[in-house]
């Protein structure tokens, strides 16, 4: 059943992490789990561009990105919707009972700083929640640019969801002024899935302090409480903090500049293959993410049977859109461990399949 992965996440994990996944377990109580997390911890830090702790949840994304609204927002939470992802957000402030208004972005329209200053100029919000680069379409939003905007507003918790662009490209938490930023690991990181990366700032932390309803498993207080300890508040998932260890490891050899450079260039070759064929992109191109492109299915091709016979032939997969894009849009990934020669490798057998597709 060995194929490999081109979705989106989960992507393609090397020998060498599953190798560091297979080290025996210690127990993490222990001075060994604590040094293990002494010795990542800067690196870590430094890949989130902060200063402030970075806390390991043992959970997808959504665990986080669910009990950073339950420790931040009282009054009421903006949740900005272009996509799949950060449409759900939206839902799952209502089912954690919170205030919440959604600012409608069509899918594949970037979130709009001068839409979220209006919004946020009514006063009704004191949080806010954006995802970066909208997985289910492709498409990023300036950050920098949104951040200005947010920044206006001292009493708004910014909570950024950087889930499949974190490691893809630098996103500079301090220096944006991000109070929650969240990244999984089995997308960028090419970690298999499991463990979550949150990291928060001093006034995010500050109003968790007065929110009631936090619970408990995500409580950014318990997290900050064991942080201090080197510890997780439960018994976090050991094996994907060794593979996290060794990823590092494997990041700070490559050199960060060389790991963004590479990102964009796989993804460029996966751009220009695609409008070879004719495809568009699904976003307006300069919003185009650059951890994966989002192809509209213009050609009218039966892209599922395409992908079938890929893993058939070639032991590959891509994914055929995700929600109601499903069918309509199609996303190669090019996040992780990937070169310009795994990407042609991979283009070169769809080019022997994509031709009997393609009706003339
Ligand atoms: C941008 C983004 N946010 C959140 C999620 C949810 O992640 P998980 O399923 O790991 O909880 C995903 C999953 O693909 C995503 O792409």
């Amino acid at each position: 059943m060995a194929y490999k992965l081109f979705i989106p996440g989960p992507i393609e994990v090397s020998e060498k992490t599953y190798k560091a996944m297979s080290q025996a377990i210690v127990g993490h109580r222990s001075k060994d789990f604590s040094a293990l997390v002494g010795r990542i911890m800067p690196d870590l830090q430094n890949l989130f561009y902060t200063k402030d702790p970075v806390y390991l949840s043992t959970s997808s994304s959504w665990g986080v990105m669910e009990g950073s609204l339950r420790n931040v927002v009282q009054k009421g939470v903006l949740n900005c919707g272009n996509g799949a992802f950060s449409d759900k957000w939206y839902d799952v402030s209502k089912r954690c009972g919170l205030n919440a208004e959604m600012l409608q972005f069509d899918w594949g329209k970037p979130v709009d700083p001068e839409a979220v200053r209006k919004a946020l100029s009514t006063g009704k919000f004191d949080a806010i929640t954006i995802i970066h680069n909208e997985t289910s379409t492709g498409t990023m939003s300036d950050i920098k640019a949104l951040m200005e905007v947010i920044r206006e507003f001292p009493d708004v918790v910014s909570i950024i969801d950087t889930v499949s662009s974190f490691s893809g490209m630098p996103i500079k938490k301090d220096e944006l002024g991000i109070d929650v930023m969240m990244a999984g690991c089995q997308k960028a990181m090419a970690i298999p899935p499991g463990l979550a990366f949150l990291s928060v700032s001093q006034k995010a932390m500050e109003r968790a302090k007065k929110t009631e309803g936090r619970g408990y498993y995500f409580d950014f207080l318990e997290f900050q409480k064991f942080w201090e300890k080197n510890q997780t508040p439960s018994t976090p998932v050991i094996s994907l903090i060794y593979a996290l260890e060794s990823k590092l490891e494997d990041i700070k050899n490559e050199g960060l500049e060389k790991r963004y450079a590479r990102h964009l260039e796989n993804n460029k070759i996966v751009r220009e293959w695609g409008y070879g064929y004719g495809f568009e992109l699904f976003p307006e191109e300069k919003y185009g993410s650059i951890t994966l492109n989002c192809f509209k299915n213009n050609l009218d091709i039966d892209i599922a049977a395409v992908n079938e016979e890929l893993k058939k032939r070639f032991n590959m997969m891509f994914n055929c859109g995700y929600g109601k894009i499903k069918g309509k849009t199609f996303r190669i990934s090019n996040m992780g461990d990937e070169t310009p020669e795994t990407m042609r490798e991979l283009l070169g057998n769809l080019d022997t399949i994509l031709p009997e597709f393609i009706k003339k």
